[in-house]
């Protein structure tokens, strides 16, 4: 490695640039997640609307496998580092016997920001299988295919609906949600923190935002579920 590329990489790997990767890749997938909620709602349109949502996803080939890759890179580096800051902290306290005391006014420490570590996990492992679930269950060549405008496409909105159908799904996902919303409080706040975003002036509009987005995407993320799984009574 170059000189100049060392120092770059001695800067990230820094405790500094520790923060600042994990709150820009936090703010991307902030991104990712209320986008993700948006198109998860086209399922309350009825009809197709869902496929074709997700159908022409699909269909932008090349550009979504790189936007897929780079989702990959940024829940990777945002886990990894997450884990890695957590585990030093940790240490540095001598280890298990760590009392939490209140940080005073200036602080926003809370519930959710002393169980960062707790949801993130859940949320890692809460990813793998929903992928398993989702993106990488059933599709066309399992029978799950749907005609729309003379194509064949995939029927994700079939596979949505016989999954919740289950209280095991339409519970599941949503208390795992509640603590997406929580992480996504709390995680917003320290990453403007840690990209010096924040100032005495603004801080609680900043907080408040950032609770306004937890409780919104979370919401928004449990309303399909939930919609389903009581539909199957009506
Ligand atoms: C009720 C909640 C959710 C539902 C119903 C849902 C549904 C889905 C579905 C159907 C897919 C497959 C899309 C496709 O293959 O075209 C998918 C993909 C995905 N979901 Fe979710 N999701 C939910 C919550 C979440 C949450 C909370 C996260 C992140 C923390 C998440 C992360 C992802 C990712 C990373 C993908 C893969 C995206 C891609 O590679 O294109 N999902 N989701």
């Amino acid at each position: 490695m170059s000189g100049r590329n060392n120092s770059i990489w001695q800067a990230l790997v820094s405790p500094v640039g520790r923060k600042v990767l994990t709150g820009l890749t936090g703010l991307g997938l902030v991104l990712f997640v209320i986008v993700h909620m948006l198109g998860n709602l086209t399922y309350l349109q009825g009809g197709d609307a869902y496929n074709l949502y997700a159908h022409k996803l699909a269909s932008y080939g090349v550009l979504l496998y790189m936007l897929e890759i780079g989702l990959a890179a940024f829940f990777a580096v945002h886990a990894y580092i997450g884990i890695n800051i957590y585990l030093r902290k940790r240490r540095a306290r001598g280890g298990r016997y760590n009392t939490y005391k209140t940080a005073g006014k200036p602080s926003r420490q809370s519930w959710a920001s002393r169980t960062m570590i707790l949801s993130g996990v859940v949320l890692l492992v809460f990813l793998v299988l929903h992928l398993m679930h989702f993106k990488f269950g059933p599709g066309v060549a399992e029978g799950y295919v749907v005609a729309v405008d003379g194509a064949e496409i995939r029927d994700l909105r079939r596979l949505m609906t016989e999954k919740f159908q289950s209280p095991l799904y339409a519970f599941g996902y949503p208390a795992v949600i509640v603590l997406l919303g929580f992480h996504l409080r709390h995680g917003f706040w320290s990453a403007l923190q840690s990209l010096s975003f924040t100032s005495p002036r603004w801080n609680a509009v900043l907080y408040a935002l950032g609770a306004a987005i937890g409780l919104i995407v979370g919401t928004g993320f449990i309303i399909v579920p939930l919609w389903i799984y009581f539909s199957q009574f009506n």
